[in-house]
C-alpha cells in the first residue's frame, strides 16, 4: 500500500525543515561568521521589504539629524543607509561597515548617486575607523549575526563620540534575533547607559547613550 502524503503534512514537514535551519544558523553564527550571504541581498531591497521591516519608522526610532555622522554596521545593500544618508545631509556623512564584500559592492551600486555616503568593507569585531568618529552608530538584524557580540558592542562605544548614541534594531522575522534583554545586558556591560527601548518585543530599537565622561 502506498503512502500519499497531503498537503498538510507536506506543510509541516516544510515547516519543520526551515525552523530547523534557522535554529542551526543561529546556534552555528555564535561560533563561527555565518552571515546572511550576498547572493541573498535582493531579500533586502525594494518597496514591499521597506514596508515589511518598516524602514522609516525604524530611521525615526533611531532618531539621527541633518549634520550627524553616522555609521551603520552591517548595512546590506543599504535599506536602511541610502535614506540615512538623505537624513543627514547637509553636512552629515554616512558611513557603513560589512564583512562582505558582495554586499557592499551591491550598496554601492544602489548609492552611486548619494555624495555623502561612503562603504567599506571590515568586521564589527575590529572596526578600521579611530576613535570617537561618530554621533550615532546603528545596526538592525546584525547583532546575532556575530559572533563576538561584546567585542562588538565594545568597538561601537570605542568609536561614538563622548555623548553619541548606539541604536540597535532588532525584528523576530530574523532567524538572528536578540531579545531586548540581552541587547540591553550587552550595551550596559560596554559602558552605554540611558537605556530607551522602542516597540514591542518581536520588533524594536534599543537606543544608548556613551557617557560624557566614564566616571
Ligand atoms: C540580515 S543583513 C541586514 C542588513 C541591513 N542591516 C538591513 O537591515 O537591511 C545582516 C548584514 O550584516 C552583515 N554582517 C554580519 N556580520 C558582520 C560583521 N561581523 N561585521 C560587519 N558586518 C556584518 C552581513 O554581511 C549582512 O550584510
Amino acid at each position: 500500500m502506498s503512502y500519499v502524503p497531503s498537503l498538510i503534512t507536506v506543510a509541516i514537514v516544510l515547516a519543520l525543515l526551515y525552523a530547523g535551519m534557522n535554529l542551526g544558523w543561529r546556534w552555528a553564527s555564535r561560533r563561527f561568521l555565518l552571515p546572511c550571504p550576498s547572493w541573498l541581498s535582493w531579500s533586502l531591497e525594494g518597496g514591499f521589504v521597506d514596508w515589511w521591516t518598516a524602514t522609516q519608522r525604524t530611521l525615526d526610532r533611531i532618531g539621527m539629524a541633518p549634520g550627524d555622522h553616522i555609521l551603520e554596521v552591517g548595512p546590506g545593500p543599504g535599506r536602511l543607509l541610502i535614506p540615512a544618508a538623505a537624513r543627514v545631509r547637509p553636512r552629515g556623512a554616512a558611513v557603513g561597515l560589512d564583512v562582505q564584500p558582495g554586499m557592499i559592492e551591491r550598496l554601492q551600486q544602489r548609492g552611486a548617486e548619494v555624495e555623502n555616503l561612503s562603504v567599506q568593507v571590515g568586521n564589527a569585531e575590529s572596526m578600521p575607523f579611530a576613535a570617537e568618529s561618530f554621533d550615532i552608530v546603528y545596526m538592525a538584524m546584525v547583532l546575532g549575526e556575530i559572533p563576538h557580540r561584546e567585542q562588538a558592542i565594545a568597538e561601537c562605544f570605542r568609536v561614538l563620540k563622548p555623548g553619541g548614541r548606539l541604536s540597535i534594531t532588532e525584528m523576530a522575522v530574523d532567524p538572528h534575533f536578540q531579545s531586548r534583554a540581552t541587547v540591553t545586558r550587552l550595551a550596559k556591560t560596554a559602558g552605554f547607559a540611558e537605556p530607551r527601548i522602542i516597540g514591542r518585543p518581536w520588533s524594536f530599537t534599543g537606543n544608548f547613550r556613551k557617557p560624557i565622561s566614564k566616571t
